[in-house]
């Protein structure tokens, strides 16, 4: 009778266990089948498990039965076995005519193999769409079709490994700190501002929505009102988006509040829960405190908030020195730009990095296709003249030298420049640093040394002005404090007024933000009016939590972590998709389940909900 295997003849061993010390022990392993090799006599199998690979060896002479039924097995059979561990010892290579050592080094259990006593087969499997590798040629499109295939691949699963070890040392180091973790609803009252919501009908209420929360921003805010003083929650947040590789629409957040802290005191836990993060799953030391940079800094060097600062091509402004000269300084389209109110910007791309003609007329092309007008560009000759350039024979040469010092351009250097609205200057010549950077292989490898440039941006503005409707709004959330010297602009000249907010960035990517909060409720008023927003429309929107403010609200700030941009750094993922069990297109669709789907009439009937799209 055949071995019953799992009710009485249970695992013993990992298919990633086994090693030399284990040689001549009986064990039991379960996997998968990646892959056979029939030898005529013997029978080599692969056995996968999320824990790695062992070689299985079944022999005729060991058990004939077996040996019949590993002739009939395939890929991705679910199989048991019973055996004992050898050494690969040496083998007779027919290629090379000798005894040659059949260890596979590059595996954890390269040094022995199982000779199979006994077998099962738990499972048959139909011939997968693609291969089950780490080197996979099948499209995104087909594996997340099945995801639960991709899914096997040692890549993902190491992945998914790593986040499941984040979120255990997350808890560990949270806990640790007195944090308390606490739940918050997923589906809330909308409320305007910040990213677009999911919205979900409510059944029992006809007529009304629920919004899908985008964070718990308000509610752990509550928690703080409430006296828990200090809160986590690993947490999934919902934001209706255009999605890019570092944006889904469901995502999940290391969400955190703190009663009586400063800033300083935010940072220091978050720096020692990353350096936690990195220390453990990398190995790496993260020295902290981590470099501080102001919020306009960060603009005028790199033209975003977000800085790679593995590599330089700092921006310089050159507004200035154009006013300077005025009517002077023979570069008209730069002098409009000015006087409109625009601004100016260099790159300087050093001589040791040439670029041929074909190569700056392609960085061109590149920026028009962000909406530029153009690349304005000029060589450095050996005594500071311009050339390769219409710039060269018009630009006043008092203001050339200035330029050149400014930008600390030397002889063979590449000037690159941009002109015109701030916004706009600012977006192209960002991107634009960054395009430059990977193709002049400026931007270290993965792993090699100083590749983790964590860094706050601090001290940004509390308001934007919006071009289109020409008001201020928040440039994160109404509920971020105003820097104390700051608080008598807030009528007069809003756009001075700088915050309490910060972001966390690494390698140009924001893996984190947040802000010390507004607990007076007379300065909120203040912030409110400069909104434009009336005590009326303060009560509808956000009623409840001016209420809770009333109420004896504690001094709190907060921050949340993009966890899954954590883990795509972390695992050198190119894309969230990859460190994402299950998630979603560009387009928001799961390939798999084929969600977003179809309702019938009568579903949205209930809900009270008409759908204005033709049923196809
Ligand atoms: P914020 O909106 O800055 O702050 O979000 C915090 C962090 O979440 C990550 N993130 C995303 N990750 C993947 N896909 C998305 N669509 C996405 N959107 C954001 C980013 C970001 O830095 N409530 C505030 C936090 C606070 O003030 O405490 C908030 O949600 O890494």
């Amino acid at each position: 009778m055949a071995t019953p295997f799992i009710s009485e003849v249970k695992r013993t061993h990992s298919c990633g266990a086994l090693r030399a010390s284990d040689i001549n022990q009986s064990v039991v392993l379960f996997g998968w089948v990646q892959n056979r090799r029939d030898h005529g006599e013997l029978i080599f199998i692969d056995l996968r498990d999320r824990d790695g690979l062992t070689q299985i060896v079944f022999d005729p002479n060991v058990n004939k039965e077996a040996h019949a039924l590993a002739e009939q097995m395939r890929s991705e059979w679910v199989i048991g076995v019973q055996g004992k561990v050898r050494s690969r010892g040496m083998q007779w290579n027919k290629k090379e005519n000798k005894e040659v050592s059949a260890t596979n080094p590059n595996l954890a259990t390269g040094e022995i193999e199982v000779v199979v006593s006994d077998a099962t087969v738990f499972n048959r499997s139909e011939t997968p769409p693609f291969q089950i590798s780490e080197h996979v040629t099948a499209s995104e499109e087909l594996r997340l079709e099945h995801r639960y295939l991709d899914l096997r691949r040692s890549n993902l699963q190491a992945t998914l490994i790593t986040r499941s070890k984040m979120n255990a040392l997350t808890r560990e180091y949270m806990v640790k700190q007195g944090f308390l973790e606490l739940e918050t609803p997923y589906m809330g009252k909308y409320t305007p501002g910040g990213a677009r919501n999911f919205l979900v009908p409510s059944r029992l209420n006809p007529g009304k929505f629920y919004a899908l929360a985008e964070s718990p921003q308000l509610y752990k805010q509550l928690f703080m009102v409430a006296g828990f003083d200090r809160y986590y929650q690993i947490v999934k947040c919902f934001r209706d988006e255009d999605l890019r590789l570092d944006r889904q629409p469901e995502f999940t957040q290391i969400d955190v509040e703190m009663s009586f802290v400063s800033q300083d005191d935010v940072f220091g836990i978050i720096e020692g829960l990353i350096k936690k993060l990195w220390g453990e799953i990398l190995k790496v030391d993260v020295p902290t405190p981590f470099r501080r940079m102001d919020f306009y800094e960060s603009m005028e060097k790199y033209g975003n908030d977000k800085p790679d600062l593995r590599f330089g091509l700092e921006h310089v402004v050159l507004t200035d020195l154009i006013k300077a000269q005025g009517a002077a300084a023979g570069v008209p389209m730069m002098e409009e730009a000015v006087e409109k109110g625009g601004i100016v910007k260099a790159m300087c791309i050093p001589a040791q990095y040439p670029l041929s003609r074909a190569e700056s007329d392609k960085l061109e092309e590149y920026v028009k296709g962000m909406g530029a007008g153009g690349l304005a560009r000029a060589k450095v000759g050996e005594t500071g003249e311009w050339t390769q350039s219409p710039l060269a024979k018009t630009i006043n040469p008092t203001l050339r030298q200035a330029i050149n010092a400014k930008c600390g351009a030397k002889p063979g250097d590449l000037l690159l420049f941009q002109f015109g609205r701030e916004a706009q200057v600012h977006t192209i010549m960002a991107n634009l640093r960054v395009h430059v950077a990977k193709k002049l292989k400026l931007i270290p490898e993965y792993g090699s040394g100083g590749v983790w440039n964590f860094l706050w941006v601090v001290n940004p503005p509390l308001f934007e002005f919006d071009e289109e409707t020409k008001t201020w709004a928040a440039a994160h959330h109404a509920f971020t404090r105003p820097h104390d010297d700051c608080v008598q602009y807030l009528e007069t000249d809003p756009g001075k007024v700088k915050c309490w907010r910060y972001d966390v960035v690494l390698n140009g990517f924001e893996i984190g933000g947040g802000s010390i909060r507004l607990h007076d409720p007379e300065v909120q008023g203040r912030v409110f009016k400069a909104l434009g927003i009336g005590e009326k429309e303060a009560k509808e929107k956000f009623g409840f939590l001016l209420d809770a403010l009333k109420f004896g609200a504690p001094p709190h700030g907060g921050i949340a972590l993009g966890m899954d941009r954590l883990a795509m750094l972390l695992s050198n993922a190119e894309s969230l998709r990859d460190v994402i069990p299950f998630p979603k297109t560009q387009k928001g669709t799961d390939l798999m389940t084929c969600a977003p789907g179809d309702v019938d009439e009568k579903q949205l009937r209930d809900l009270s909900v008409k759908s204005t799209v033709a049923p196809k």
